[in-house]
């Protein structure tokens, strides 16, 4: 079977490099016997980006960069030189650009939902197909009273409605301020919604703010060709390692509209108490609050410039012809009685996608295995994989066909019940899928692996399967 991969990929063999890496860098994962598919939820670091920084914390005295002492110029040169990294990752010219650093792609998007200029006439428009740190934006939004508004999705291939699309970003032509914010690449269904719409909304006025987050570990995101207001990213799921920093890139254009409504730490020239003013710094310090993670960005330099020497493009070339053996596979897998075993959420085929793949399992009769019980049976094989709605609940509800009626029923009166008599309304309606997303460092055995454990389930019954039924629990309420 894997001679037949091989074949019907011929670029796969132009990826060998990385096949030499997983031995030498990613040596653990075998050495533990463990197939890691969940790129998505975080990436795996190479030992050398460890061993690297290590090796420059070991030999170097490096102090708060908000001091003026050897050591913080010492160590603010770093900040500065990973800014600069980061700008010539994403091809993003410095005189458009500017990196604001932050803990994680949702303290980015934070900063955006916190200082935009909602206010009532303005608007907050975003795909059903979005992660919880971009819905939540619409509180901000709601709060200072913008109208927020939905586009929808559309299952089985969970993309946009360009109709509902076009005619959203239509409706608002004297809106004094207008925020549009759609994934480049959703974190459920993989689906890859089209660049083209930042220039189309930017034409009409809004402002946009691309989440880069899932797409970027695995795609070339040049921001010569394409320039979004905003895009955040968290860095350790390009490269594994360090958590805890992710950055906010902002159009230096667009950057006086945002409003920050408090100031810390490291954001302020000056501040008093005795007129209470403050000064904010210029540039990306006013949105730095308190200290930066400053140990962990020299890891950040060394981890782009790890992803550099091996070349977005062939990471790229590798996940896709791995998520194509997978998308031809798993839908040809047949109970004996005809019957499929999965079913795909999201594209069918490598078009306008990436390499995360959402699926649920079905028993010889049909019957939906609940997700978390093919999760617990995959992690007994060694297999990581991850189960729910990966905080995306609006690609949940239609992919899964969760309607307006069904979710407001559970929401009646929230306020009068409890949170016990709440999680028994909404049993069924927080299972979701099963992920598989594949990275820089996923090989052919790991994907035979998975659709090795795949067919332990044709022609199973979903009785023999322990806690294999939906109503099985209430696991993942937030998520
Ligand atoms: C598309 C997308 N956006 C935002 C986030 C939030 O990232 P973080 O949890 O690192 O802040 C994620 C995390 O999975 C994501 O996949």
């Amino acid at each position: 079977m894997h001679e037949a991969f091989l074949e019907a990929h011929p670029a796969f063999a132009t990826t060998s490099r990385l096949d030499d890496l997983r031995a030498t860098e990613y040596g653990r994962l075998d050495a533990d016997g463990h197939v890691y598919l969940d790129y998505t939820g975080g990436g795996v670091y190479a030992e050398c980006q460890v061993r690297d920084h290590l090796a420059l914390l070991a030999t170097r005295v490096f102090g708060n960069p908000h001091s003026r002492n050897l050591t913080s110029c010492a160590m603010n040169q770093f900040v500065e030189e990973t800014r600069a990294d980061v700008l010539r990752f994403f091809n993003a010219s410095p005189d458009e650009y500017l990196v604001i650093f932050t803990p994680n792609a949702t303290g980015a998007l934070k900063i955006v939902g916190e200082a935009y200029p909602f206010g009532p006439g303005s608007v907050f428009a975003l795909t059903a197909d979005n992660h919880n740190s971009v819905n939540g934006i619409r509180e901000f939004a709601r709060h200072r009273g913008a109208v927020v508004r939905y586009v929808p999705i559309v299952a089985p291939d969970l993309r946009a409605q360009p109709d509902a699309l076009a005619r959203i970003l239509a409706s608002a032509p004297d809106a004094p301020h207008k925020l549009f914010a759609y994934p480049a690449q959703s974190n459920f269904s993989g689906v890859q919604h089209p660049l083209d719409w930042i220039a189309d909304a930017r034409e009409q006025g809004w402002d946009v703010l691309l989440d880069a987050a899932a797409f970027a570990p695995t795609n070339r995101l040049d921001l010569s060709l394409v320039h979004p207001d905003f895009v955040d990213i968290s860095f350790y799921k390009i490269f594994g390692y360090p958590t805890g920093v992710g950055c906010l890139l902002v159009r230096k254009a667009t950057l006086p509209k945002l409003v920050k409504p408090w100031y810390a730490g490291g954001t302020i020239t000056f501040s008093t108490v005795a007129t209470e003013d403050h000064y904010l710094s210029p540039g990306p310090a006013a949105f730095e609050d308190g200290t930066v993670n400053y140990l962990s960005l020299p890891a950040v330099s060394i981890g782009l410039s790890f992803i550099e020497s091996i070349g977005i493009d062939l990471i790229h070339t590798r996940v896709m012809c791995l998520a194509d053996w997978l998308l031809t596979e798993l839908p040809a897998l047949r109970h004996a009685n005809g019957r499929p075993l999965i079913r795909l959420y999201g594209p069918p085929t490598t078009d306008g996608r990436g390499a995360t793949l959402q699926m649920n399992f079905f028993d010889r009769d049909g019957e939906r295995i609940d997700c978390y019980t093919t999760e617990r049976l995959a992690s007994a094989e060694h297999i990581s994989l991850r189960a729910g709605c990966h905080c995306n609940p609006g690609a949940r509800e239609s992919a899964l066909g969760f309607s307006k009626d069904d979710l407001e029923a559970c929401f009646l009166d929230a306020d009068a019940i409890t949170f016990d008599q709440f999680r028994r309304r909404i049993v069924g309606k927080t299972t979701g899928g099963l992920r598989l997303s594949i990275g820089l460092a996923t090989n052919v055995a790991d994907i035979a692996r998975y659709l090795a454990f795949a067919r332990t389930f044709l022609d199973t019954s979903i009785d023999e399967l322990p806690e294999g039924r939906i109503s099985a629990g209430c696991v993942e309420l937030g998520a």
